[in-house]
């Protein structure tokens, strides 16, 4: 029987480079995200490379459709081997101009999201004593970079999340990974949230996003999974993928 890995925000970007990944690797996919038709998509790419797929819609932030997710892969595939906690948004905004209702939507998802997907599989991972849990998180889940206050809030809690739960389930030989990407040129914009004081002012923070996106520095999505597939391959702990760095110091300039 094939090894299965269940990616969260499978839809494009990381979450689809990942799926494609792991498939070449011989696993099959159980693929999650809100929109059923680019979800769809990726499972038959994943077909085409000879493994099988599950796209299971799913908003991360539902505890109910989460449970939903988890109960419909483990009745197709029995197990799941690899959990990958992607899916996330990115919200600018400094503290005065983000407003209640985006501090819950960001850690609904980037948080909630990621509890949600552990503890509907840790049961399964407990009672055989193996599985990795793969968490990307993001260089603003260890670095405070301002006007990303929310965003970093949301990423600093998985970090903490990732941190302790390795702690807990290294003795129970279940791997507990957390990925730190820099800035990846997927197209994380579409639904990206920007607050600012005027609407010029979003419109300058977008356009410095959009910009930087397309620095010869950025990491590729097919980076990121690649470094999800070897932190799973090798059992590590944390991986730091392209240049944090760069991306605080860029991120930072406009402040
Ligand atoms: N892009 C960057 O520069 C960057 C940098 C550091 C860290 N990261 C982190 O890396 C991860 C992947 O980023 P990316 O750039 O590859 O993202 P992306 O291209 O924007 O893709 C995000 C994926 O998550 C899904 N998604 C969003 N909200 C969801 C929800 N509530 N429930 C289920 N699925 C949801 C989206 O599909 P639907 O909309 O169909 O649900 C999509 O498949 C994210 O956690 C992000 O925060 C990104």
């Amino acid at each position: 029987m094939a090894n299965t890995v269940l990616i969260t925000g499978a839809s494009q970007g990381t979450g689809k480079a990942t799926a494609l990944l792991f498939a070449r690797h011989g696993y099959d996919v159980i693929l999650a995200a809100r929109q059923p038709e680019r979800l769809e998509q990726v499972a038959a790419a994943v077909r085409a490379e000879g493994r099988q797929a599950l796209a299971v819609p799913t908003d991360t932030s539902d505890v109910q459709r989460v449970e939903m997710l988890i109960q419909t892969a483990l009745d197709r595939f029995g197990r799941v081997d690899v959990l990958v906690n992607n899916a996330g948004f990115y919200l600018s905004g400094l503290m005065q101009y983000t407003p209640l209702d985006d501090w819950h939507r960001v850690m609904d998802t980037n948080f909630w999201g990621y509890v949600h997907t552990i503890q509907g599989l840790l049961p399964q991972f407990l009672a055989r004593g193996s599985g990795s849990i793969v968490n990307v998180i993001s260089f603003g889940g260890a670095t405070p970079v301002p006007e990303m206050i929310a965003f970093c809030a949301s990423k600093y809690a998985v970090t903490g999340l990732t941190d302790t739960l390795r702690l807990e389930l290294a003795p129970k030989g279940i791997q507990v990974c957390a990925v730190h990407p820099g800035v990846i040129n997927s197209n994380f914009l579409e639904r990206a949230i920007f607050r600012g004081q005027d609407a010029a002012q979003v419109e300058e923070r977008r356009k410095q996003l959009q910009a930087l996106v397309q620095a010869p520095w950025v990491s590729r999505p097919e980076d990121i999974a690649d470094a999800i597939w070897s932190a799973v391959r090798s059992g590590k702990s944390e991986v730091i993928v392209g240049q944090p760095l760069t991306a605080t110091k860029a991120l930072q300039v406009a402040v």
